[in-house]
């Protein structure tokens, strides 16, 4: 028997729905990050990953703020895109092809949430319900970020400017003035990888090796952020 429809009841929903997501992701995302050869894409799954915790955490800021808690709803459609992507990288070795078949999971979780976090904005201010619109902002703002971050990984991968992460960091800041320069007209994409993480003026930088969560934090922190 269909019900009276209300928009309370659909946002309400919409929310549990995330919920679950949520938690399905931070279950998945450890997955992942164990079975990246690319430091680079751990290090951002692993940011995502502790940000995805506290989007967990808001959202039981707004089952409170409803008083309510969270129910049993499980978001089948959050659950068919991790089995999807954990099926595609099971059957592959730790590779760059496994990388990139880790961001196109990744990806598409991202895409789901944005849709999802999306709608929930809108339903959000049409209630009036200003507090939560900002908490659900905040968590779209970093999925978007997230997805950004991610072409930006893939892209780095394909074009085979990934640095991988210490070793080829170590390399890198070793080389002397005069090995830069020849490094820069054999191989500009490694001078141009190291410029989008460090900024081609940063001296300090170039002495310091970067660690796993560096690479995150830079990454999550991109200029393209400001942009939107
Ligand atoms: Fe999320």
């Amino acid at each position: 028997m269909k019900t009276e429809a209300r928009f309370e009841d659909l946002f309400r929903e919409r929310i549990e729905d995330l919920y679950d997501a949520e938690k399905q992701i931070v279950d998945a995302l450890p997955k992942l990050i164990a079975e990246s050869s690319s430091a680079t894409l751990a290090g951002a799954l692993q940011q995502h990953l502790d940000e995805t915790k506290e989007q967990v955490v808001r959202l039981e800021t707004i089952f409170e703020g409803m008083g309510e808690q969270p129910g049993s709803r499980r978001c089948e459609g959050m659950q068919g895109i991790i089995g999807e992507g954990e099926q595609s990288i099971a059957k592959l070795k730790k590779s760059p092809v496994l990388d990139v078949a880790a961001i196109a999971a990744a990806q598409r979780v991202e895409h789901y949430e944005i849709a999802g976090y999306g709608i929930a904005c809108a339903m959000a201010e049409m209630l009036g319900q200003e507090d939560t619109l900002l908490l659900l902002q905040e968590t779209l703002e970093e999925e978007r970020d997230a997805d950004e971050n991610l072409s930006e990984v893939a892209e780095s991968i394909l074009s085979g400017d990934d640095m991988g992460g210490e070793e080829e960091e170590v390399e890198l800041v070793e080389l002397d003035e005069e090995d830069e320069k020849t490094k820069r007209k054999s191989n500009p994409n490694a001078t141009r990888s190291r410029e989008k993480w460090h900024g081609s003026n940063d001296s300090h930088a170039a002495v310091r090796p970067l660690r796993c969560d560096d690479f995150g934090s830079r990454i999550w922190r991109s200029p393209l952020r400001g942009r939107r």
